[in-house]
């Protein structure tokens, strides 16, 4: 697990607390990340602002994205990404305003109470069959990653 301070020290992650007249009115958290697997390479992610109720709705939400946006670009970052709750209408209004657009989207489902049905047997005839290990012992071979999920 990564301490704060290491992380801090890393130099990947702003973490900022907001006083506004000695009170604490918010907080920031940005990171930088790099991945090779997205056509963006390393981009910038807000992993959250977050504003005290009794603070909402003053412009204090718009100074800390202001930040933000310039903490990032300072380090070089051209994209910066956020994640919220699709039920999160406030905040996707927020974002929105500050022009974040749909990009990727994470679609979710409960399983835990599903009964297994017909579609499993159906799952377990291909494997027997070898028919998903072959495909994806070729798929690994093209693709130079080793998948120990075809182990059966
Ligand atoms: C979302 C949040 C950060 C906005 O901060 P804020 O200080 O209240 O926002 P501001 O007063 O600066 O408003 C900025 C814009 O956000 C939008 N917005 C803010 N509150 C809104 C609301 N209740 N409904 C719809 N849009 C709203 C508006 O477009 C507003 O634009 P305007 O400046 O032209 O009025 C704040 O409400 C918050 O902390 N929410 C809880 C935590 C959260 O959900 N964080 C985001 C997910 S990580």
């Amino acid at each position: 697990m990564r301490t704060l301070k290491a992380a801090y020290e890393e130099g990947k992650d702003g973490m900022f607390i907001w006083e506004l007249k000695g009170k604490i009115v918010g907080w920031s958290w940005l990171r930088i990340y790099e991945n090779e697997f997205f056509k963006e390479g390393t981009y910038g992610e807000i992993n959250e602002i977050y504003i005290v109720p009794e603070w909402r709705g003053k412009g204090i939400g718009n100074i800390l994205m202001k930040h933000a946006e310039d903490w990032f670009r300072n380090k070089g970052i051209k994209t910066v990404r956020v994640e919220a709750l699709a039920t999160n209408e406030k905040a996707l209004a927020f974002y929105r305003k500050h022009g974040f657009k749909p990009n990727y989207i994470t679609l979710q489902k409960e399983i835990s109470n599903i009964q297994k049905d017909d579609n499993s047997k159906t799952y377990h005839e291909l494997s027997e069959k070898k028919v998903l290990k072959e495909h994806m012992q070729r798929e690994s071979k093209q693709n130079g990653v080793f998948l120990s999920t075809v182990k059966r």
